[in-house]
C-alpha cells in the first residue's frame, strides 16, 4: 500500500459529518491525526460530544479529539437543529461517549501539528464552518505554505444555496472565515452544494446500506432516516443530499468526481447576498483560480464506496 495520508479532519456532527467520519475511520488509506470539532451545526459542547460518539461507534477510542471554536470569527452563530435535531445526532440512540476529549484548544493542535509535520503532508478536511481554520491561518500564517490541501464541502453556484438563497450553511455561518481561507493561497478542493445534491439517499441505497446488518450500517441508517426528511420535503426528492462524505470520498477515488480550477470569491459585504461563494465557473474574469471546485459526482459508485466502507467497521 502506498503511504497512508496524513489527514485532521475539522467538523460540525451532524449525521452527515458523522457518515464522513465512519468513512474515514473505516479506510486504512488515512492516517487521521485528529477531528477538532466546530460550532456549526449545533453548538460545540454538542458538536465535540458527537465527534466521540462517532469514534466510540466505530471502534476507535484512539483517535485524539479537540473542541475548537465556540462561535463565528465576527457574526453571531446561527445552527441547523431544524435539520439534524436537537442533539445534532438525532436518528440511533448513541450513548454518552466515554474516550476524552483533549485538554488541547483545537486551533492549537492544527497549528502544531502542521508545524510538526513535514511540508505538504497533512490535509485539513472541512465538514462545517471554516472558523477553526481561519484561526489557525490567522494565529500562525506560517503554516500556509505548509498545508497539502484544504478539502471542504462548502458553497454552491449554479445550485444557489440552503440557508438563504445565495449561500450554503458551512460559508453563511462564518463567511469571514471562508473568505480568509480562499485568500490564504493554501490549495482548496471545494465540493459544493452543485456537486452534493447528486448525491441523493434514495430508499435504495439506503435498503442497501441497511442490508450490510452490521450495528455501525444500522446506526448509518438510522442517521440518514433522519437527516434526509428534512430535504426531502423541501426537494421533492427520493432522498436527500448526502454533502460531508463527499470529502472523504474524493480524497480517496477522486476519480468519481469532476471539476475545474476556479477563482471564488466569498461575499462578506451584502446580508443579501451574505456568504455567496461567487465561482467563476467560466473564466470571464482574471482573477486568480484559487480553488478546484467540484461540480460532478458519480453518485452509485459513491454510495458503494460509502456502504462498502462502513460496513467494515
Ligand atoms: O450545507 C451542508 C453542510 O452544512 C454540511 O456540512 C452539513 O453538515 C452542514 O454542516
Ligand atoms: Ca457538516
Amino acid at each position: 500500500m502506498t503511504e497512508r495520508r496524513a489527514i485532521i479532519i475539522d467538523t460540525d456532527p451532524g449525521q452527515d459529518d458523522a457518515l464522513a467520519i465512519l468513512l474515514a475511520l473505516a479506510s486504512p488509506e488515512f492516517d487521521v491525526l485528529g477531528i477538532t470539532a466546530v460550532a456549526g451545526n449545533v453548538p460545540l459542547p454538542l458538536t465535540q460530544t458527537n465527534v466521540r460518539k462517532v469514534c466510540e461507534l466505530a471502534g476507535r477510542t484512539d483517535v485524539r479529539v479537540f473542541a475548537g471554536a465556540s462561535r463565528p470569527l465576527v457574526r453571531d452563530l446561527v445552527t441547523a437543529e431544524y435539520v439534524h435535531g436537537k442533539t445534532g445526532l438525532d436518528g440511533p440512540e448513541l450513548s454518552e461517549p466515554v474516550m476524552e476529549l483533549q485538554a488541547q484548544h483545537g486551533v492549537d493542535f492544527i497549528v502544531e501539528t502542521v508545524r510538526e509535520r513535514a511540508s505538504g503532508e497533512v490535509t485539513l478536511c472541512t465538514l462545517g464552518p471554516l472558523t477553526n481554520i481561519a484561526l489557525a491561518l490567522n494565529r500562525a500564517p506560517d503554516i500556509a505554505p505548509k498545508i497539502r490541501e484544504i478539502v471542504m464541502m462548502g458553497g454552491g453556484f449554479f445550485e444557489g444555496g440552503n440557508t438563504t438563497p445565495a449561500a450554503e450553511f458551512n460559508i453563511y455561518v462564518d463567511p469571514h472565515a471562508a473568505a480568509a481561507l480562499f485568500h490564504s493561497g493554501v490549495p482548496i478542493v471545494m465540493i459544493p452544494l452543485d456537486c452534493t445534491h447528486k448525491a441523493l439517499t434514495t430508499r435504495a441505497r439506503i435498503d442497501a446500506m441497511r442490508a450490510k446488518g452490521t450495528k455501525v450500517t444500522d446506526a448509518a441508517a438510522a442517521l440518514i432516516d433522519f437527516f434526509e426528511r428534512f430535504d426531502e420535503d423541501k426537494y421533492g426528492t427520493d432522498g436527500g443530499p448526502l454533502h460531508d462524505p463527499c470529502v472523504i470520498a474524493w480524497l480517496l477515488r477522486p476519480d468519481l468526481f469532476s471539476g475545474r480550477d476556479c477563482n471564488v470569491e466569498i461575499e462578506i459585504g451584502s446580508e443579501l447576498t451574505m456568504g455567496m461563494t461567487v465561482v467563476d465557473w467560466w473564466g470571464v474574469t482574471d482573477r486568480p483560480k484559487n480553488a478546484h471546485v467540484i461540480r460532478d459526482i458519480d453518485s452509485d459508485g459513491f454510495f458503494a464506496l460509502l456502504t462498502d466502507r462502513i460496513a467494515r467497521l
